[in-house]
């Protein structure tokens, strides 16, 4: 499932030219959020001494030396938009909480912004739009790549190393927006 969904996705790359510039601004300076595991990070090593690409007989081919690289930022922008307003409004998931309550001490004047988790200041995260695109609908429906995604982005919401804590009446789990545990696993 998500092998054919990456495969959607590098035929979209193409046809995303105009998109993938904001991308590579991006990802210059993608090392500023990195934590926790990566895509990248889950791949096999390479194997010894081989260069993968070079077929001997009786062995056999790497594919996963051919794997789409991870989800280009500007995807992630997209959730971390419709996150954050789900912190002052109802969320837009599939089955939202029907008693949700905003979890900010201040869901008019102070809300929860990009760059107070973003707090490096070197990428202009809080820049970056809200872009609906065809790749959007294939990870939005990959639910081992949002609950992933959230679990960070929840875990960073209520650490007391970063801004937005400060802003929260109550700590934030995943069923304050959603209605039944959302969690794949
Ligand atoms: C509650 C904390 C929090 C807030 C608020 C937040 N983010 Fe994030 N963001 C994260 C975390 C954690 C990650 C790393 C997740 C990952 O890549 O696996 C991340 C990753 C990203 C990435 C991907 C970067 C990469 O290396 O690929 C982009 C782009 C991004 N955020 C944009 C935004 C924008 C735009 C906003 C405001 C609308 C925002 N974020 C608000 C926590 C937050
Ligand atoms: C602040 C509100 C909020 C919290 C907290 C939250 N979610 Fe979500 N979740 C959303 C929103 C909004 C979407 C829809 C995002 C989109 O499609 O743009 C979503 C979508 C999802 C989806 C895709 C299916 C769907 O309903 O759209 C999964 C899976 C998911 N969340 C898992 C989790 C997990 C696991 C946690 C806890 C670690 C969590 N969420 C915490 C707001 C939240």
């Amino acid at each position: 499932m998500t092998r054919i969904a990456r495969g959607n996705v590098s035929v979209l790359l193409g046809l995303l030219a105009g998109a993938s510039v904001l991308s590579a601004g991006c990802s210059q300076n993608v090392e500023t959020v990195r934590d926790g595991e990566r895509l990248e990070d889950s791949a096999p090593p390479p194997p010894a001494g081989g260069n993968p690409l070079v077929f001997t007989a009786g062995e056999p081919l790497d594919f996963d030396a051919f794997e789409e690289p991870e989800v280009p930022p500007f995807v992630k922008a997209f959730f971390m938009h419709t996150w954050v307003e789900a912190l002052y409004s109802v969320p837009a998931n599939n089955n939202p909480n029907p008693d949700w309550t905003s979890p900010l001490l201040d869901p008019v004047d102070n809300r929860v912004w990009c760059t107070d988790c973003h707090v490096s200041g070197q990428v202009d995260f809080e820049n970056i739009p809200k872009m609906r695109v065809p790749m959007t609908d294939v990870y939005e429906n990959d639910h081992e790549f949002m609950a992933d995604l959230m679990r960070k982005w929840v875990a960073r919401l209520n650490s007391d190393e970063y801004f937005a804590r400060a802003k929260l009446a109550r700590p934030v789990d995943c069923l304050t927006c959603h209605a039944t545990h959302p969690d794949p696993d």
